[in-house]
């Protein structure tokens, strides 16, 4: 399968994308960290590959932009088939974000998505902090369906970290424990086609 938009081509994901994303940038931002490739043998980029697509569930998908660079990946999990829906990941080379890459991969992802492969909803969680994804859902269609906390992936994180300070309101600290707000959002078929036509 391969989709292709005005400077983008999403196709499944293959061996060689994950051994390109060793050569990836990564995000200075602390609060980003679990988006960095993490450093990973040859050994275990082939296991990384294996566990996301021996999953009859899941789809995965490399990115590649108009100098054919791999320049993310995303995937659709738990997949429904009868309820025809399924939950969004989407992850981008960090020296490619705020390219406008996000936004047209998911316009173009979710036409075919919501035609080709005869979905009816799509769902994802994001983080209260994280503003840039949040902004790029919300221009899909996407809206709030819930709003929790949950404990953040690093609870060593440095309380004094600028990043961390500027969405200090995104995160509640109870005892020893850090936790952050995620946003549950849901995208029904229609509302997609009336937001992006
Ligand atoms: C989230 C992600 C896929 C978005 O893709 P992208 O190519 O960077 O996004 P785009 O450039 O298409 O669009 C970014 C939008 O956010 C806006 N934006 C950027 N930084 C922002 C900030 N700090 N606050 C608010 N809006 C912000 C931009 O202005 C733009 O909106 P606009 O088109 O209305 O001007 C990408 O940044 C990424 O992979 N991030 C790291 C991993 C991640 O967070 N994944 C999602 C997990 S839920």
């Amino acid at each position: 399968m391969e989709i292709k938009g005005e400077r983008v081509t999403i196709r499944n994901l293959r061996l060689e994308d994950v051994f390109e994303m060793r050569k990836w940038g990564y995000h200075d931002n602390p609060l980003l960290e679990d988006y960095n490739f993490p450093h990973m043998s040859d050994k275990e980029i082939r296991l990384w590959y294996r566990m996301k697509v021996n999953n009859l569930f899941n789809k995965y998908f490399g990115i590649r932009n108009e100098n054919d660079e791999l320049i993310g990946y995303m995937g659709i999990k738990g997949i429904k088939i009868l309820r025809r829906e399924s939950t969004l990941g989407i992850v981008l080379d960090p020296n490619h974000i705020n390219k406008g890459y996000g936004t047209e991969i998911l316009d173009t992802f979710l036409r075919h998505y919501f035609t080709k492969m005869k979905m009816r909803k799509m769902i994802l969680e994001v983080a209260e902090f994280n503003k840039r994804a949040y902004r790029v859902y919300e221009k899909m269609g996407f809206q709030p369906a819930g709003y929790y906390l949950d404990e953040f992936f690093n609870q060593g994180l440095d309380l004094t970290n600028p990043h961390y300070l500027a969405e200090k309101s995104s995160f509640v600290i109870d005892g020893e424990k850090i936790y952050n707000y995620i946003y549950k959002m849901t995208l029904h078929k229609r509302r997609f086609f009336q937001m992006r036509g």
